[in-house]
Protein backbone atom coordinates (compact mmCIF):
# COMPACT_ATOMS: atom_id res chain seq x y z
CA UNK A 1 0.00 0.00 0.00
CA UNK A 2 1.28 3.56 -0.81
CA UNK A 3 0.13 6.32 0.76
CA UNK A 4 0.09 9.66 -1.84
CA UNK A 5 -0.77 13.12 -0.42
CA UNK A 6 -1.79 15.29 -3.14
CA UNK A 7 -0.97 19.08 -2.49
CA UNK A 8 -3.27 21.36 -4.46
CA UNK A 9 -3.00 24.88 -4.90
CA UNK A 10 -4.63 26.24 -8.54
CA UNK A 11 -7.02 28.52 -7.72
CA UNK A 12 -8.98 27.37 -11.27
CA UNK A 13 -10.35 24.18 -9.52
CA UNK A 14 -10.45 21.16 -11.60
CA UNK A 15 -9.82 23.96 -14.91
CA UNK A 16 -6.19 24.80 -13.29
CA UNK A 17 -3.62 23.43 -15.41
CA UNK A 18 -1.35 22.05 -12.58
CA UNK A 19 -4.37 20.33 -10.80
CA UNK A 20 -5.28 18.57 -14.50
CA UNK A 21 -1.18 17.84 -14.58
CA UNK A 22 -1.39 16.74 -10.90
CA UNK A 23 -4.32 14.33 -11.34
CA UNK A 24 -3.38 12.44 -14.43
CA UNK A 25 0.27 11.73 -12.52
CA UNK A 26 -1.98 10.33 -9.49
CA UNK A 27 -3.61 8.44 -12.21
CA UNK A 28 -1.05 6.98 -13.51
CA UNK A 29 0.34 6.19 -10.48
CA UNK A 30 -2.49 3.71 -9.32
CA UNK A 31 -1.74 2.10 -12.34
CA UNK A 32 1.54 1.53 -11.49
CA UNK A 33 0.60 0.67 -7.89
CA UNK A 34 -1.85 -1.69 -7.28
CA UNK A 35 -3.16 -0.46 -3.91
CA UNK A 36 -2.63 3.39 -3.49
CA UNK A 37 -4.54 5.64 -1.06
CA UNK A 38 -4.83 9.01 -1.89
CA UNK A 39 -5.48 12.15 0.48
CA UNK A 40 -5.90 15.80 -0.90
CA UNK A 41 -5.32 18.79 0.52
CA UNK A 42 -6.63 21.50 -1.50
CA UNK A 43 -4.58 25.15 0.08
CA UNK A 44 -7.36 27.34 -1.58
CA UNK A 45 -10.56 25.74 -0.20
CA UNK A 46 -8.55 25.06 3.30
CA UNK A 47 -6.09 27.33 3.22
CA UNK A 48 -3.19 27.10 5.94
CA UNK A 49 -2.84 30.62 7.75
CA UNK A 50 0.35 32.72 7.49
CA UNK A 51 2.68 32.24 10.36
CA UNK A 52 1.75 34.09 13.23
CA UNK A 53 4.01 35.11 16.06
CA UNK A 54 1.49 32.90 18.40
CA UNK A 55 1.97 30.32 15.98
CA UNK A 56 6.31 30.54 16.53
CA UNK A 57 5.35 30.50 20.22
CA UNK A 58 4.06 27.38 20.09
CA UNK A 59 6.71 25.69 17.75
CA UNK A 60 9.09 26.49 20.41
CA UNK A 61 7.29 25.74 23.15
CA UNK A 62 8.05 22.39 24.24
CA UNK A 63 4.97 19.96 23.71
CA UNK A 64 4.18 19.09 27.53
CA UNK A 65 4.77 22.54 28.47
CA UNK A 66 2.08 24.05 25.83
CA UNK A 67 -0.90 25.93 27.03
CA UNK A 68 -4.27 25.65 25.57
CA UNK A 69 -3.44 28.70 23.00
CA UNK A 70 -0.40 27.23 22.04
CA UNK A 71 -1.99 23.71 21.49
CA UNK A 72 -4.67 25.52 18.68
CA UNK A 73 -2.19 27.59 17.30
CA UNK A 74 -0.02 24.84 16.24
CA UNK A 75 -2.86 22.33 15.33
CA UNK A 76 -2.43 23.37 11.42
CA UNK A 77 1.35 22.56 11.22
CA UNK A 78 1.10 19.24 13.48
CA UNK A 79 -1.36 17.98 10.73
CA UNK A 80 0.49 18.81 7.71
CA UNK A 81 3.44 17.16 9.32
CA UNK A 82 1.97 13.60 10.39
CA UNK A 83 0.31 14.08 6.47
CA UNK A 84 3.66 14.68 4.95
CA UNK A 85 5.37 11.58 7.48
CA UNK A 86 2.27 9.45 6.30
CA UNK A 87 3.04 9.80 2.82
CA UNK A 88 5.08 7.44 0.65
CA UNK A 89 4.54 9.96 -2.72
CA UNK A 90 3.96 13.53 -2.54
CA UNK A 91 2.26 15.22 -5.83
CA UNK A 92 2.38 19.00 -5.23
CA UNK A 93 0.52 21.03 -8.09
CA UNK A 94 2.33 24.25 -8.45
CA UNK A 95 0.75 27.41 -10.38
CA UNK A 96 3.11 29.76 -11.47
CA UNK A 97 2.02 33.51 -10.13
CA UNK A 98 4.00 36.15 -10.49
CA UNK A 99 7.04 34.24 -10.67
CA UNK A 100 6.74 32.77 -7.83
CA UNK A 101 4.34 29.71 -5.84
CA UNK A 102 1.10 30.12 -4.73
CA UNK A 103 1.33 32.04 -1.24
CA UNK A 104 -1.18 29.32 0.08
CA UNK A 105 1.75 26.55 -0.87
CA UNK A 106 4.47 28.97 0.89
CA UNK A 107 2.46 28.74 3.95
CA UNK A 108 1.62 24.96 3.48
CA UNK A 109 5.79 25.01 3.37
CA UNK A 110 6.24 27.33 6.56
CA UNK A 111 4.20 24.92 8.49
CA UNK A 112 5.63 21.68 7.30
CA UNK A 113 9.27 23.41 7.79
CA UNK A 114 9.64 22.55 11.42
CA UNK A 115 13.22 22.36 13.72
CA UNK A 116 13.73 19.54 14.99
CA UNK A 117 10.77 17.72 13.26
CA UNK A 118 10.93 18.06 9.61
CA UNK A 119 14.89 18.98 9.73
CA UNK A 120 17.93 19.48 12.33
CA UNK A 121 20.77 21.64 13.23
CA UNK A 122 23.62 18.71 13.79
CA UNK A 123 27.03 19.68 14.18
CA UNK A 124 27.78 18.79 10.61
CA UNK A 125 25.21 21.38 9.17
CA UNK A 126 21.21 21.09 8.86
CA UNK A 127 20.20 17.52 8.21
CA UNK A 128 16.69 16.55 6.67
CA UNK A 129 14.26 14.23 8.55
CA UNK A 130 11.95 13.92 6.37
CA UNK A 131 13.48 11.10 4.22
CA UNK A 132 12.70 7.98 1.75
CA UNK A 133 9.85 10.16 -0.51
CA UNK A 134 9.35 10.43 -3.66
CA UNK A 135 7.88 14.02 -5.35
CA UNK A 136 6.01 14.91 -8.09
CA UNK A 137 5.76 18.78 -8.78
CA UNK A 138 2.74 19.81 -11.20
CA UNK A 139 3.86 22.98 -12.28
CA UNK A 140 1.43 25.15 -14.73
CA UNK A 141 2.97 28.67 -16.40
CA UNK A 142 1.47 30.43 -18.80
CA UNK A 143 4.73 31.14 -20.30
CA UNK A 144 7.67 28.64 -20.93
CA UNK A 145 10.76 28.92 -18.80
CA UNK A 146 12.71 25.53 -19.41
CA UNK A 147 13.98 27.01 -22.36
CA UNK A 148 14.44 30.44 -24.45
CA UNK A 149 14.50 33.68 -23.41
CA UNK A 150 12.67 33.40 -19.85
CA UNK A 151 15.04 30.68 -18.37
CA UNK A 152 16.45 33.13 -16.40
CA UNK A 153 13.00 33.53 -14.33
CA UNK A 154 12.59 30.05 -13.92
CA UNK A 155 12.46 30.25 -9.53
CA UNK A 156 10.40 27.70 -8.96
CA UNK A 157 12.32 24.60 -9.86
CA UNK A 158 15.71 25.40 -7.58
CA UNK A 159 13.46 26.95 -4.73
CA UNK A 160 11.61 24.23 -4.53
CA UNK A 161 13.96 21.25 -4.72
CA UNK A 162 15.90 23.44 -2.07
CA UNK A 163 13.55 23.65 0.55
CA UNK A 164 12.38 20.53 0.17
CA UNK A 165 15.30 18.79 -0.03
CA UNK A 166 16.38 20.95 3.25
CA UNK A 167 13.44 18.68 5.21
CA UNK A 168 14.93 15.34 3.14
CA UNK A 169 12.85 15.29 -0.04
CA UNK A 170 15.57 15.14 -2.49
CA UNK A 171 13.88 12.67 -4.52
CA UNK A 172 12.10 15.19 -7.04
CA UNK A 173 10.49 15.05 -10.29
CA UNK A 174 8.68 17.80 -11.96
CA UNK A 175 6.70 17.89 -14.89
CA UNK A 176 5.86 21.30 -16.63
CA UNK A 177 2.60 22.02 -18.48
CA UNK A 178 4.03 24.99 -19.98
CA UNK A 179 2.69 28.27 -22.07
CA UNK A 180 -1.08 27.96 -20.98
CA UNK A 181 -1.39 31.83 -21.62
CA UNK A 182 -0.27 31.00 -25.13
CA UNK A 183 -3.12 30.16 -27.92
CA UNK A 184 -1.32 27.64 -29.86
CA UNK A 185 0.35 25.52 -26.80
CA UNK A 186 -2.63 25.76 -24.36
CA UNK A 187 -4.62 22.46 -25.69
CA UNK A 188 -2.26 19.87 -25.42
CA UNK A 189 0.01 21.54 -22.88
CA UNK A 190 -0.88 18.79 -19.78
CA UNK A 191 -0.36 15.67 -22.71
CA UNK A 192 3.21 16.99 -24.19
CA UNK A 193 4.39 17.26 -20.21
CA UNK A 194 3.58 13.54 -19.47
CA UNK A 195 4.70 12.40 -22.84
CA UNK A 196 7.68 10.69 -21.36
CA UNK A 197 6.97 10.31 -18.44
CA UNK A 198 7.67 6.79 -16.49
CA UNK A 199 6.35 7.28 -12.98
CA UNK A 200 7.17 4.05 -10.82
C1 LIG B 1 -2.17 36.10 -10.43
C2 LIG B 1 -1.50 35.42 -11.58
C3 LIG B 1 -0.15 35.60 -11.78
C4 LIG B 1 0.49 34.96 -12.84
N1 LIG B 1 1.82 35.14 -13.02
C5 LIG B 1 2.45 34.50 -14.05
C6 LIG B 1 3.85 34.64 -14.24
O1 LIG B 1 4.54 35.31 -13.52
N2 LIG B 1 4.42 34.00 -15.28
C7 LIG B 1 3.69 33.21 -16.13
O2 LIG B 1 4.25 32.63 -17.05
N3 LIG B 1 2.37 33.05 -15.96
C8 LIG B 1 1.73 33.67 -14.93
N4 LIG B 1 0.40 33.51 -14.75
C9 LIG B 1 -0.31 32.54 -15.61
C10 LIG B 1 -0.39 31.21 -14.90
O3 LIG B 1 0.89 30.72 -14.58
C11 LIG B 1 -1.11 30.19 -15.77
O4 LIG B 1 -2.45 30.62 -15.96
C12 LIG B 1 -1.09 28.82 -15.14
O5 LIG B 1 -1.77 27.94 -16.00
C13 LIG B 1 -1.73 28.86 -13.76
O6 LIG B 1 -1.80 27.60 -13.20
P1 LIG B 1 -3.19 26.84 -13.12
O7 LIG B 1 -3.68 26.68 -14.52
O8 LIG B 1 -2.83 25.55 -12.46
O9 LIG B 1 -4.13 27.66 -12.28
C14 LIG B 1 -0.26 34.14 -13.72
C15 LIG B 1 -1.63 33.96 -13.49
C16 LIG B 1 -2.24 34.60 -12.44
C17 LIG B 1 -3.72 34.38 -12.23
Amino acid sequence: MKNILHIKSGLQGQNSYSTKLGNAIVERLKESHPEVRVKERDLVREAFPHLQSETLTAFFTPEEDRTPENIRAVQPSERAVRELFEADIIVLDVPMYNFNIPSQLKSWIDHIARAGITFRYTENGPEGLVTGKKVYIALASGGVYSEGPNQGYDFIPPYLKAVLGFMGMTDIEIFRAEGTAIESSRADAVERALETAVLA
